[in-house]
């Protein structure tokens, strides 16, 4: 058995094809078209709580009786500091004016990491979703054995060599390979480490010659030919967000969906300035002025998530969708309009899998 056909015999797919867990975009019924095509549906969990995600897990259970994968943030919780806080709140005061609103005082951790959360830990165990996924690190090794021995399957994101080892070391079942060309939160564990900006073709060569477990290509994927690409590199399967954000079944704003069929999809960066890590979306305005010449660092994860949130609601309600998180990869030019079932039926075909 090639590595193609280990992953899909060990979930039950058709093809070797995941929907990226999308926090903010991927919904239950996009997760469940997906699963339903034969291709695995995600659900990112990241941003929500235990209760939250539940009723998430149930929906999508309700619709399809295939493989779903729980994603969760196992990012280190942020340090206080009260002075960087202030700095950055004081730099988007204009932002603030613009919007006609008062900057609050202070910043909150808006999401709980999932290795405080211990709630989220004993739903996902008493759920038992098919596949648990983490980014931004890597949960305890005593709730990794709890998942195996659930018969849950286990994969987290790598954006280097030393992460997947790290990966590999912790008994996770598969690599999800994330290139800098991907929309969304770069999955990277240690921020203040060196960043080689690894491309998905690199990553992937890279972890081929590395590692035996199945690696799964995330970056940049956004038709069948880039998929097969990726599996003669050597993955066993690609995970595609940006290729799915406008499929009706995802709950991407209207705003975010012009700009991806606009001009502007061309123009994505990777930027801390919205949350406090690093991730590449369309860039608006927020983006621009956070990057301005002696602009100070953002505050940190995901305290400045709680500025930019702030800062978008108050101006969306005026019709002013230059503060919003539109997160995209550099493929977006080439997203394509589609329900969930036809676009895996479409990258299916591309792929030469009729
Ligand atoms: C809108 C959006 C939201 C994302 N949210 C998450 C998330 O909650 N969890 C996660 O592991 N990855 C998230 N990602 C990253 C994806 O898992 C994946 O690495 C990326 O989409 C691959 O690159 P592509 O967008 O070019 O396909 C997100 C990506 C996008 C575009």
């Amino acid at each position: 058995m090639n590595p193609t056909q280990a992953f899909l015999a060990q979930l039950s797919l058709r093809y070797p094809i995941i929907q990226a867990p999308m926090a903010g975009v991927s919904t239950p019924r996009l997760a469940a078209e997906v699963s339903n095509a034969g291709a695995l549906g995600s659900l990112g969990l990241g941003a929500s709580n235990a209760a939250q995600a539940r009723k998430m897990l149930d929906e999508a259970r309700g619709l399809t009786r295939g493989p779903i994968n729980a994603n969760v943030f196992c990012h280190v919780p942020p340090r206080r500091d009260p002075a960087r806080e202030a700095a950055w709140l004081q730099h988007l005061a204009p932002l603030f004016a613009q919007a006609n609103i008062t900057p609050p005082s202070g910043l909150e951790e808006i999401y709980k990491s999932f290795n405080e959360d211990e709630d989220m830990f004993r739903m996902l165990l008493e759920f038992r979703p098919e596949v648990v996924s983490f980014h931004f690190g890597l949960p305890s090794s005593e709730r990794i054995a709890a998942f195996h021995d659930a018969g849950v399957y286990t994969m987290a994101t790598a954006t280097s060599p030393l992460e997947a080892r790290a990966i590999e070391n912790a008994g996770i079942k598969a690599i999800v390979a994330q290139g800098f060309e991907a929309g969304g939160h770069r999955g990277v564990f240690d921020q203040e480490a060196p960043d080689e900006q690894l491309s998905t073709a690199v990553l992937v060569r890279l972890l081929a010659k590395q590692t035996r477990l199945p690696i799964i290509a995330a970056g940049g994927v956004m038709d069948g030919l880039a998929i097969r690409a990726m599996l003669d590199l050597g993955a066993a399967a690609a995970q595609l967000g940006t290729a799915f954000i406008l499929c009706p079944e995802s709950s991407a704003t209207p705003a975010h969906r012009a700009n991806m069929k606009s001009e502007r999809a061309g123009v994505t960066r990777m930027t801390a300035v919205i949350s406090g890590r690093e991730a590449r979306g369309i860039v608006n305005r927020l983006i621009e002025h956070g990057e301005a010449p002696g602009s100070p660092r953002p505050a940190a994860y995901p305290n400045a998530y709680d500025a930019a949130k702030q800062l978008n609601a108050a101006a969306a309600k005026a019709g002013n969708h230059e503060f919003a998180a539109q997160w995209a990869g550099q493929g977006a030019p080439l997203a394509r309009e589609m329900s969930a079932a036809e676009m895996v039926r479409t990258l299916a075909e591309e792929m030469g899998d009729k």
